[in-house]
C-alpha cells in the first residue's frame, strides 16, 4: 500500500486550490506522525503568505477520503495520522503481491550482469555484479516488468589462443585430459606463453584459425567453452542465482556483426583513423591529459575488442530483443567505458529517444586492511572457495551464502564495503541471518499456534507501528526500481525485522485472548509473509528452522 502517493492524489487539489496551480504535495514518512507534508513551507515564499496559514487552509480543504487525519505541526506542516481501519482493512485484503499492483506499462529490460571470463574460475570480483544483478532482476521482474537476462561472458579474444594452444599441447579434441581446475589451466597456458617461444608463435596463430572457423580450433575452443559454463552453473546453482544456460550470451555471440557495426558507425560518420585504428571520439570525454578519448572500435591489426563488442551487443539488444530498457551491473572502474558506448550508440541511433541504457555501478569489496579482498597471500579469491567457506562458517550453506548476499546488497552499491566474516554471519545486527532468523520464529510460533489467524485489531503501539511497516513494502520496492537500488529493500526488511521484534517483546501473542490472539497471529503472518516475498527478491533463502 503506497500510502505517500495515495495521500499526495488526494492532497493535489486542495493544494492546487490554494496555491493557483499545481503543488507536488510532497508527502514522506515522518518522526512525527505517520507521514507528513512541508509542501505549505515551500509554497510560503512564492504566495507571499504565511506558511501556516497556507496548511491550514489545505487542511480545510483537502478530502482524504477517511484515509487519514490531519493536524497542523511547527512553523507549516501537515502531519497526517492513518485511520486504523484504513490499515486494518489493508493488512486483511493483503494478496500475493503484498499489495502491488503490476506495472501498467512494462519496459523491456536486459540486465547485464555476472560477466565471468571463460576459462578462468570466477573470482571474488565478479561476487557483487552476479548478487546486485540478480536482485535486480527478480524486483523488476517482480513489478511486472519484462525480463531479460544476459550474462556476457568474456568468451573470445586473442588469450584464446593460448588455451586452446595449450590444450591440444594436453591431448587434443578428442583428449581425455580433464580441465579440472580451470584457474590452474589458464596460469599454466600463461607460463608458457612468457617464457616459450614455439608456443607464443603457435598462440598467435591459434588465434587466427579460431576466428577463420577452422574445425579442430573451434573445437577445442568449444571444449573450453562447455567447461567453463558448466563451472559457472555450478556457482550460480550454488548462490542460488536465477541465470541459467539459455541466459548466457558471450562475446563470441556478436563476432559476425562486428563488420557491420564498424560499417554503421563508418556511414554516420563516427569513425575516424588513428594511428591505424578506427576510433570513434563521442564529445565531452577527455583523458588525464585533457585529449579526446579514443573509444577503440577496430585495432591496427583489424581485430575487434571489448568496446567493439559491447556495440554491438547493444545493438543487439535495442533492435532485435526490442529492449527499452538496458541495465549493465558492472563494477565502478568500467564506468568510463559504458558511458562511451552509450554515447556512440545514441549518435548511431541505436538508443533511440525513449530508449535508456544504464551502468549499474557498484564499489568493491575490501579485506580487513581496507585493499582489495585477497588471500593471505595476496591472490585473488575463487569464488567457489567464499562459498566454502560460508558454508563450513555457518550451521548451513542457505545461512552462509544468506549471509554473503545481505552483506552485499544491504548497503548503497556504490560503496566499498569490508567483507567480514563474523559481522555479517551474527544473528543481531544488519545481518542476513538476523532476517532469517526473524522469519524462521514467526515459522515456529504457528508450528505452537492452535488458532488460525483472524482479523487484525491495532490495540497496542507496536501492533501499529508493525502493521504500518508491513504496508511500507510498496514504497520500499519501488524506491529500489527508481534508483536501481537493492539496498532499499533490504533496509526496509531489516526494519521490518526490527519492528517485529519490539512487538513479539511487547504484545504477547499465543497468551493473549482468542480474537487478540488471531488478531496478532495474522499480523505475524502478514509480516512472515513480506519478509518471505523480500528476501526472496534479495535472492536470499529462507531456512525452514534455525
Ligand atoms: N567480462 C567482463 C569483466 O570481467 C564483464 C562484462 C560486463 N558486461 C559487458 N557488457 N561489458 O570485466
Amino acid at each position: 500500500m503506497n500510502f505517500e502517493v495515495l495521500l499526495a492524489d488526494r492532497l493535489a487539489p486542495a493544494f492546487e486550490a490554494v496555491a493557483g496551480a499545481p503543488v507536488d504535495p510532497a508527502v514522506r514518512v515522518s518522526q512525527h506522525a505517520d507521514l507528513q507534508s512541508g509542501a505549505a513551507l515551500a509554497m510560503a515564499r512564492q504566495l507571499g503568505r504565511a506558511p501556516r496559514a497556507i496548511a491550514a487552509e489545505v487542511a480545510a480543504k483537502a478530502d482524504l477520503d477517511g484515509l487519514a487525519s490531519i493536524t497542523l505541526s511547527g512553523p507549516g506542516f501537515l502531519n497526517l495520522t492513518i485511520a486504523d481501519d484504513v490499515i486494518t482493512a489493508a493488512l486483511d485484503g493483503l494478496d500475493d503481491r503484498l499489495g502491488v499492483p503490476p506495472v501498467s506499462t512494462p519496459d523491456r529490460v536486459v540486465i547485464d550482469y555476472s560477466g565471468p571470463n571463460a576459462a578462468k574460475e570466477m573470482h571474488v570480483g565478479h561476487l557483487r555484479s552476479t548478487i546486485i544483478g540478480d536482485a535486480l532482476a527478480r524486483i523488476f521482474a517482480f513489478a511486472g516488468h519484462d525480463v531479460i537476462r544476459v550474462n556476457h561472458l568474456g568468451d573470445w579474444g586473442t588469450q584464446f589462443g593460448m588455451l586452446i594452444e595449450h590444450l591440444a599441447d594436453l591431448g587434443g579434441v578428442g583428449g581425455s585430459y580433464t580441465l579440472g581446475d580451470l584457474t590452474d589451466f589458464y596460469r599454466q597456458a600463461r607460463v608458457k606463453f612468457d617464457n616459450d617461444d614455439d608456443f607464443r608463435a603457435r598462440s598467435r596463430l591459434r588465434v587466427v584459425t579460431l576466428q577463420s572457423g577452422e574445425p579442430e580450433s573451434r573445437a577445442l575452443w568449444q571444449r573450453l567453452i562447455t567447461q567453463s559454463h558448466r563451472a559457472f552453473l555450478d556457482v550460480y546453482g550454488r548462490l542460488g542465482v536465477t541465470l541459467a544456460a539459455g541466459d548466457f550470451v558471450g562475446e563470441s555471440f556478436y563476432q559476425d556483426q562486428l563488420g557491420s557495426v564498424v560499417d554503421e558507425l563508418t556511414a554516420s560518420g563516427l569513425l575516424v583513423e588513428s594511428e591505424g585504428a578506427l576510433c570513434a571520439f563521442p564529445p565531452g570525454f577527455t583523458g588525464r591529459d585533457g585529449d579526446p578519448l579514443p573509444l577503440i572500435v577496430r585495432k591496427s591489426d583489424g581485430g575487434f575488442g571489448y568496446a567493439a563488442t559491447d556495440l554491438a551487443a547493444l545493438r543487439h539488444r535495442t533492435r532485435v530483443l526490442g529492449a527499452n530498457r538496458l541495465l549493465y551491473v558492472v563494477g565502478a572502474p568500467q564506468q568510463t567505458h559504458f558511458r562511451m558506448v552509450y554515447a556512440v550508440a545514441r549518435a548511431a541511433g541505436w538508443l533511440p529517444d525513449g530508449v535508456t541504457a544504464e551502468h549499474v555501478g557498484f564499489g568493491s569489496v575490501l579485506g580487513p586492511d581496507g585493499k582489495m579482498l585477497r588471500t593471505r597471500t595476496g591472490e585473488t579469491i575463487k569464488l567457489t572457495d567464499l562459498l566454502d567457506e560460508a558454508s563450513a562458517r555457518a550451521s548451513s550453506a542457505a545461512i552462509g551464502i544468506g549471509a554473503i548476499k545481505y552483506a552485499d546488497l544491504a548497503g548503497d552499491r556504490r560503496s566499498d564495503y569490508v567483507f567480514d566474516w563474523d559481522r555479517m554471519l551474527s544473528s543481531t545486527g544488519d545481518t542476513g541471518p538476523y532476517l532469517q532468523y526473524a522469519y524462521a520464529r514467526i515459522r515456529s510460533l504457528f508450528a505452537k499456534a492452535t488458532l488460525s489467524p483472524g482479523p487484525i485489531m491495532l490495540t497496542a503501539p507496536a501492533e501499529r507501528d508493525l502493521a504500518l511497516k508491513v504496508l511500507a513494502f510498496e514504497p520500499a520496492l519501488q524506491a529500489a526500481i527508481d534508483a536501481r537500488e537493492p539496498h532499499r529493500l533490504a533496509v526496509y526488511l531489516h526494519g521490518l525485522a526490527v519492528a517485529f521484534s519490539a512487538f513479539y517483546e511487547q504484545c504477547p501473542i499465543l497468551r493473549a485472548e482468542p480474537p487478540l490472539q488471531a488478531s496478532r497471529l495474522a499480523l505475524a503472518d502478514r509480516t512472515s509473509r513480506t519478509l518471505a516475498s523480500g528476501l526472496t527478491l534479495l535472492g536470499i533463502a529462507l531456512p525452514k528452522a534455525m
